[in-house]
């Protein structure tokens, strides 16, 4: 069996309703993680490109998260209607959706427009 060529980390972790941080899939079913499965078997692709389900990748209040390896292109806020788009252009066409990439500053940050100030911060 040959290698994967890129892997899609699909968070579907799951918070109470009302959490400060919020979550990925507030159903616990994963619908976004199973999207890109469908499409991705839709396309043939299955076999060179995994979609893997994902605990909290720490990057909740952009959440919905998705991030594509080898490339490390990291999206945020990405909903069932973004799916096709990010196979076609990113996975098939090599262009990342660039509306929906999680700014650099944003990522691994302690404070960022997105995310909510601690107290004392
Ligand atoms: S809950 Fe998805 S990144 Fe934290």
């Amino acid at each position: 069996m040959a290698k994967f060529e890129k892997h899609i980390f699909v968070c579907t972790n799951q918070r109470p309703d009302g959490h400060p941080r919020g979550c990925c899939s507030p159903s616990g079913e994963g619908e976004l993680h199973r999207l890109f499965k469908t499409k991705l078997a839709q396309r043939g692709i299955k076999g060179t490109v995994r979609a893997n389900k994902s605990g909290c990748l720490d990057q909740c209040e952009h959440g919905p998260t998705v991030v594509v390896y080898p490339e490390a292109v990291w999206y945020g806020h990405v909903t069932e209607a973004d799916v096709d788009e990010i196979i076609d252009s990113h996975i098939l066409g090599g262009k990342p959706v660039k509306r929906l990439i999680i700014a650099d500053e944003c990522l691994n940050a302690a404070t960022c427009p997105h995310k909510p100030r601690k107290p004392g911060q």
